[in-house]
């Protein structure tokens, strides 16, 4: 199969779809891949990498999209690419469709292969190709958090790990998933005070279990939000309610009862936040601030650390690109009941169950 690496088109977007190891991969089994100049920059390949294990390099991202068969990539096209995808080619990405109807049309419109790293989803419900993207967001919460608290910047001026004859920052955590135990972990190594908070008594347990001491676990009730925020120096959002927008843990009138330069890193923003007051900011322009909290609500928070999430996801993702070269999608799909799930729209049909409920009626008239 011909597979192609475009450039990330996404504004801040250094991450790219493919390392030099799964170039390898891919042409020592006999596919030619076609990478576009400068795709692996910010996450640390060169052009010349990519040769040495056997990639083309094209000028262009319209000549990469031209030759390819596939499109292996990281983040949703852009509408600057719309018009260059094409009838029957797969394109495997992120594509959060739920978020744009104008994705949605406009890959419906191309008749192409859409398969959604996102929706990749195993037997026990979790979801492989998300997973490496939380571990990383939570373990950047804290850093950001961490970042976020400190005086020049706004923040209350604590330092997490506090030093001998000082007590440690506290960190309230709200969620006990794959976010949320990243960003316990961190926190609590860096000898700050946790609580966690979840629905679900087998994480909290789970929480327990593994978790030093000074990281208490809690159901995650109104009272209890309550009555944490208002003594808590960070708090990380990383709740996920399956095919819902995140519930609105923190309420606007939460703030008033907060330190003033206490710090919200809302992670859950990508699904709404579940903070009232949050909405999606950028790498550029990462915070924001309302009655007196810094809040952080980065949608990309992954695509800051490019090296490292590059080969957390492409780690994941390339046995099935592997599949998918050597079988054709069909196959490769029928054959995974996983990477079938991943299968959102097929030959201008919407396939995914979960996206069929999303738009329908504007889509049907469209
Ligand atoms: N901003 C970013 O860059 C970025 C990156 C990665 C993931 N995310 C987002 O982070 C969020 C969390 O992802 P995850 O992989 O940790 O999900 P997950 O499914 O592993 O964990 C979510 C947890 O939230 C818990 N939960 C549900 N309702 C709750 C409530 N009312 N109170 C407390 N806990 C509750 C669930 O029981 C579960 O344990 C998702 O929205 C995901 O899309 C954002």
């Amino acid at each position: 199969m011909i597979v192609g690496i475009p450039k990330e088109t996404k504004n801040n977007e250094s991450r790219v779809g493919m390392t030099p190891a799964g170039v390898l991969e891919l042409t020592h089994k006999g596919h030619t891949v076609y990478v576009q100049s400068g795709a692996g920059i910010g996450s640390g390949f060169t052009n010349d990498v990519y040769e040495k294990y056997g990639a083309e390099i094209l000028d262009t991202i319209e000549e990469v999209y031209a030759r390819s068969e596939m499109i292996v990539k990281v983040k949703e096209p852009t509408p600057p690419e719309y018009p260059l995808i094409r009838e029957g080619q797969v394109v495997f990405t992120y594509f959060h469709f739920a978020s744009s109807e104008k994705l949605t049309r406009a890959m419906i419109d191309s008749k192409a292969i859409c398969i959604a790293y996102e929706t990749v989803e195993d037997t026990d419900g979790t979801l492989p190709l998300l997973t490496p993207m939380s571990e990383v967001a939570g373990r950047m919460a804290i850093q950001q958090g961490a970042k976020y608290l400190e005086k020049p910047v706004k923040g209350k001026g604590v330092l997490l790990g506090g030093v001998p004859g000082v007590p440690p920052g506290r960190v309230l955590v709200l969620g006990a998933g794959t976010v949320g135990i990243q960003a316990a972990k961190m926190a609590a190594g860096l000898g700050a005070h946790v609580t966690i908070l979840d629905v679900d008594m087998k994480r909290l347990r789970y929480v327990n279990d593994i978790m030093p001491p000074h990281v208490m676990t809690q159901y995650s009730s109104e009272y209890n939000i309550r009555k944490h925020v208002r003594t808590h120096d960070l708090i990380v959002g990383g709740v996920l309610i399956k095919g819902a927008k995140a519930p609105k843990l923190i309420t606007r009138d939460m703030l008033k009862t907060m330190h003033p330069g206490a710090v919200i890193v809302d992670v859950a923003v990508d699904q709404g936040g579940c903070v009232e007051t949050s909405k999606p900011t950028t790498h550029e322009d990462p915070i924001f601030i309302i009655d007196d909290v810094v809040h952080y609500c980065v949608a990309n928070m992954p695509g800051a650390v490019p090296y490292t999430s590059t080969l957390a996801l492409t780690n994941v993702t390339l046995p099935y690109v592997l599949s998918l070269a050597e079988k054709g999608w069909e196959e490769a799909c029928s054959d995974d009941m996983t990477l079938q799930k991943g299968l959102n729209i097929v030959n201008g049909e919407i396939v995914y169950d979960g996206l069929k409920s999303v738009f329908p009626e504007k889509l049907e008239m469209a």
